[in-house]
């Protein structure tokens, strides 16, 4: 998979910092990376990275997904930089959990799990439509993650067909399961809407993955979660347009 350009959002730590340490070990490395970020204060590991990449430019940005004016000011960056090539790859990345049920749940909980899994995912791929656009326009041919594609990490917790636990930790994954529901449905609409640009929208679910998300308690480390979805996202194509997969590239249901 030759990728000229990604963005990764949340990238300082758990997934999104996984995907910015196997992107630059790729045999072909991408040539920037654009790894977001929300406090300067945590970014150690990513500036590690950063230092110890040869190939590839990392590109470090401040930007919270749920505020307009930063990601405009990410998108001001990355169009600097990528030029007419555009940007290849988005991987909205970045999610937040709160472990609150039905019962305690109050609105601020669902606003904010809807604000930060749905609509900020939208609103990032919304102001980088005309740099994935132009990516798409300067390579030819189907849809493909090398040429111009946007990869939202979703969880099967926003499956509804597979919603069944009944353990009381599960339940409590209340607002989350309807955001990213939400973000399922989004991006399916986005992928209809953008059909014709040559765009690949996909979202996939990494697994339940060891970081301060999803606990110690989970089955996969991050290195294998990642190392799979890459796989997986170098074989997609427009058959896999609007799915919900899982890492190794099958179907979930929605
Ligand atoms: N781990 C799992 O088992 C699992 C399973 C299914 C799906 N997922 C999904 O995978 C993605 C990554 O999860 P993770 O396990 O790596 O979680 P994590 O370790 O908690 O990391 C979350 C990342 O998202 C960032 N973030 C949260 N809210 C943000 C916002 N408003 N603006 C910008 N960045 C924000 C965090 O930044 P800060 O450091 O600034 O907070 C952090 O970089 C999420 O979308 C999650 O829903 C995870």
């Amino acid at each position: 998979m030759a990728l000229e350009s990604v963005l990764v959002t949340g990238a300082n730590r758990g997934l999104g910092l996984e995907f910015v340490r196997q992107l630059v070990e790729l045999p072909k490395p991408p040539r920037f990376v654009f790894a977001t970020y929300r406090d300067k204060n945590t970014t150690q590991a990513l500036g590690d990275v950063e230092k110890a990449s040869k190939q590839t430019k990392i590109v470090l940005i401040s930007m919270d997904i749920r505020k307009t004016d930063q990601i405009k000011a990410a998108r001001k960056i990355v169009e600097l930089m990528v030029g007419d090539r555009g940007l290849n790859l988005l991987i909205n990345n970045a999610g937040a959990l709160r472990w609150v049920g039905f019962s305690e749940i109050t609105q601020e909980d669902l606003l904010f799990q809807y604000h930060s899994n749905a609509i900020g995912p939208v609103m990032v791929l919304k102001e980088m439509l005309p740099l994935l656009q132009k990516a798409a326009a300067h390579k030819r041919g189907g849809m493909k993650a090398s040429r111009a594609a946007v990869l939202n990490i979703s969880s099967m917790d926003g499956s509804i067909q597979l919603t069944e636990e009944t353990s009381e930790k599960w339940l409590t994954v209340f607002g989350y399961r309807i955001s990213k529901t939400a973000l399922n449905m989004a991006m399916r609409v986005v992928a209809l809407t953008v059909m014709e640009k040559g765009i690949l929208v996909v979202n996939i679910c990494p697994g339940w993955v060891r970081t301060d998300m999803g606990t110690e308690d989970a089955d996969l480390e991050v290195t294998e979660s990642i190392s799979t979805i890459l796989k997986t996202l170098s074989r997609l194509d427009e058959s896999h347009h609007g799915a919900f997969l899982d890492r190794n590239g099958k179907n979930i249901q929605f």
